[in-house]
């Protein structure tokens, strides 16, 4: 990739050591190229220095490595980098109530207002949640560290994983731009623990998780799976309805359903597993399936299982609810249901 990284600071030189080999062609944006520190950077990285204007036109990755309070003003320097990916690691930290804090947040956050400046440009907020020391260097930790990012853009967020990757980090997709609410105040705890709290700087957050069942993919698609694995589905990842598992290995290790958020049902694929399906589109108009819809779920019927979508309200934003115990209220009927092939 071609990777502008527009300051040259604590951030912008970790990111550029971090990047520095793998294969990437690295330019240094800084004000005065020639400066000493510019110039035994690049020495250092094999980076270009360059002017930040003419970094940022001629990368396809525009990293944003400058203090808050200069970013309207060096952004507005950088042109409109229409169609590029733009990282914005910044923070917007400053004084709050005497000490240092978030200046702006709950309803709006420092990413979504680099993104209102930079209309044209596909912002994507990530390395913000750990120290400068940490993004260069962290193949020692114990741990692969985590690093979210949140953006709207799911093939710039894909780009964005693929350097996170290269700088030793776990990416995970946070979801949309607003959740980068989430993510600068993530930067505080961070900053907290760091600074005021004795850790020091040579730490990092982990996603430690054990058998992974689900995961949402860069192109927005929701893999879900029982508890025991065997039934499996794909679904968007803004999806409507809820799907319970009541197959008996579930049943044993949980008293009851596992539900997870279920598409309408002609975007649900079945990938591993049985699969019996009910759907309401709202609790006021129950139905069961239609040969139509049923069949693009059943037609990869590959294993034993048994799956209902059961009633539930969407939500959104955790994309997982456990809905009331349909069991019960099932009638056996439902698995008689036609099974129309595709
Ligand atoms: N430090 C961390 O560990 C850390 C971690 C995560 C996120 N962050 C965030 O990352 C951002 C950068 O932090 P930092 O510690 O790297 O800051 P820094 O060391 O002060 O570096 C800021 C860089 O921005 C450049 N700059 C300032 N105004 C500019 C302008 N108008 N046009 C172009 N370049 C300009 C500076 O250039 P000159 O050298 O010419 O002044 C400098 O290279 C901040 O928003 C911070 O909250 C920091």
């Amino acid at each position: 990739m071609k990777i502008a990284i527009i300051g040259t600071g604590n951030v912008g030189s970790a990111i550029a050591r971090g990047l520095a080999g793998k294969g990437h062609a690295v330019m240094l944006g800084a004000r005065d190229p020639g400066t000493e520190g510019v110039t035994r950077l690049a020495a250092e990285t094999g980076a270009r220095p360059a002017a930040p204007r003419a970094a940022a036109e001629a990368a396809d990755v525009v990293l944003l490595a400058l203090p808050w309070a200069a970013a309207a003003t060096a952004i507005a320097d950088l042109g409109p980098l229409a169609g590029k990916v733009v990282i914005d690691c910044m923070n917007p930290l400053g004084m709050v109530d005497g000490a240092l804090g978030l200046m702006i947040g709950h309803s709006t956050s420092g990413a979504e207002r680099v993104q209102s400046l930079l209309p044209q440009a596909r912002v994507v907020k990530t390395l913000n949640q750990v120290g400068a020391e940490v993004m260069a260097r962290n193949a020692h930790l114990p741990h692969r560290p985590v690093q979210f990012m949140a953006g709207d853009d799911g093939a710039a967020k894909a780009m964005a994983a693929d350097l996170l990757r290269d700088l030793g980090f776990d990416p995970l997709d946070a979801g949309g731009l607003t959740k980068a609410r989430l993510l600068e105040p993530l930067a505080m705890v961070w900053i907290n623990q760091a600074i005021l709290r004795g850790k020091g700087r040579d730490w990092a957050f982990a996603a430690v998780q054990g058998t992974p069942r689900e995961e949402r993919t860069m192109s927005d698609t929701l893999h879900a799976s029982c508890h025991c694995g065997l039934v499996q589905i794909d679904l968007p990842a803004a999806a409507a309805g809820v799907l319970a598992c009541h197959c008996g290995d579930c049943q044993k290790m949980h008293g009851n359903f596992n539900a997870f958020l279920a598409a309408p049902i002609a975007d649900i694929t079945l990938t591993g597993g049985e699969a019996l399906v009910w759907y309401q589109s709202s609790e006021a108009s129950r139905r069961a399936f239609c040969g139509t819809c049923g069949a693009r779920v059943l037609k990869e019927v590959t294993a034993a299982g048994r799956w209902l979508v059961s009633a539930g309200l969407v939500d959104g934003p955790t994309g997982k609810r456990i809905v009331r115990n349909l069991w019960e209220q099932s009638r056996p009927d439902w698995y008689d249901l036609p099974q129309v092939s595709a």
